[in-house]
């Protein structure tokens, strides 16, 4: 029987009742009640309780269930150390969201925060301020990115570090394309004494999301595209200042309102506006053609008294699933 499971005795003969669901639920709920870590059991607790629900609500069928595991399977074998299927699935259903939302509150005028993605990378290289990321690509938009880090009251904060990342103009990431061991279109800048950065780039194009495997499937199951609106990763940091994991994003972009993972915040909306004649910045740097420019600041929050958290973490739990840095 149960642990939890109803009995009737009327003291002649002894009546059980047939076993229901909410019995079930009852009794893997006892079973964990005596969890010792607290938030091990809140959390086993409350996963019991939704997951119990959600597939009652449903009227779950076996074979339901079964193609739900065989899609978890699918999704393990397609792991590598160059794919996360399962952080595609928390991406698409917009949990990594969810879970960025609640551990980066952002006091008002800081900037926001979004999914950090699986495609940063270990080892860029440190550039001087103007330096070109996208060295490589020939297709792409000359792009000027410029901006300020500052603190919360609008002072420039010298030193910061803005580790920046981006798809080539054929939407993929370096990691993605040919030569997968080559890094390209990513770098680190410092801000200049008045808190000034200056990338360059090239425009940043709309790209899918890997949709060849059990997320592309669910994707095309429910209608949805696995397009994501054309942006830049950033990773800014500054000591004493709780770093932001981020990007900007293109106002122009026709996938800004379905992004596949939901990543979008209209504050991260930014104006890559276009020259025919370059600017005196670009023209200095050598930009004879046309060339866009986006500026963009970045405002930190200071550091909590709690131990900080090393914002490529992220990267370094990445690494510990075998991805590649
Ligand atoms: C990205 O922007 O690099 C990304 C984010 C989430 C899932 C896939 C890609
Ligand atoms: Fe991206």
């Amino acid at each position: 029987m149960p642990d939890g499971q109803n009995q009737k005795n009327d003291g002649h003969n002894q009546t059980r009742h047939s076993t229901t669901e909410d019995d079930i639920t009852a009794a893997v709920l006892a079973r964990f009640a005596a969890t010792p870590d607290p938030r091990l059991k809140q959390i086993m607790l409350a996963l019991i309780k939704h997951m119990h629900a959600f597939v009652k609500e449903v009227e779950l069928t076996e074979a339901e269930w079964f193609q739900a595991i065989e899609i978890l399977t699918e999704a393990g074998k397609m792991c590598s150390d160059k794919r996360q299927e399962f952080i595609l699935f928390s991406d698409t259903l917009g949990v990594s969201m969810v879970v960025d939302l609640l551990g980066h509150r952002k006091p008002e005028g800081a900037t926001e925060s979004t999914v950090f993605g699986p495609f940063h990378r270990l080892g860029s290289s440190d550039l001087a301020p103007g330096g070109n990321i996208a060295h490589r690509d020939t297709v792409g938009i000359p792009t000027l990115v410029s901006g300020r880090v500052l603190d919360l009251d609008g002072k420039p904060i010298a030193g910061a570090l803005l580790d920046v990342w981006q798809t080539q103009s054929n939407g993929l990431y370096d990691s993605q394309d040919k030569n997968p061991d080559e890094l390209h279109m990513r770098g680190k800048f410092r801000t200049d004494a008045a808190g000034r950065y200056l990338i360059r780039t090239v425009r940043p194009v709309n790209y899918p999301i890997p949709s060849d495997g059990p997320v592309g499937a669910m994707l095309k199951a429910t209608g949805r595209h696995p397009m994501r609106p054309a942006h830049i990763h950033f990773v800014v940091m500054a000591d004493g200042f709780e770093p932001v994991t981020t990007h900007i994003f293109d106002r122009t972009d026709p996938y800004l309102e379905s992004d596949a993972v939901f990543a979008v915040k209209e504050s991260l909306i930014c104006d890559f506006a276009r020259h025919e004649v370059p600017p005196p910045q670009a023209a200095g740097l050598g930009i004879a053609g046309p060339v866009l420019t986006a500026d963009f600041d970045f405002v930190l929050k200071p550091a909590g008294a709690t131990a900080q958290v090393d914002v490529l973490d992220a990267q370094r739990r990445l690494a510990a699933l075998g991805a590649r840095g």
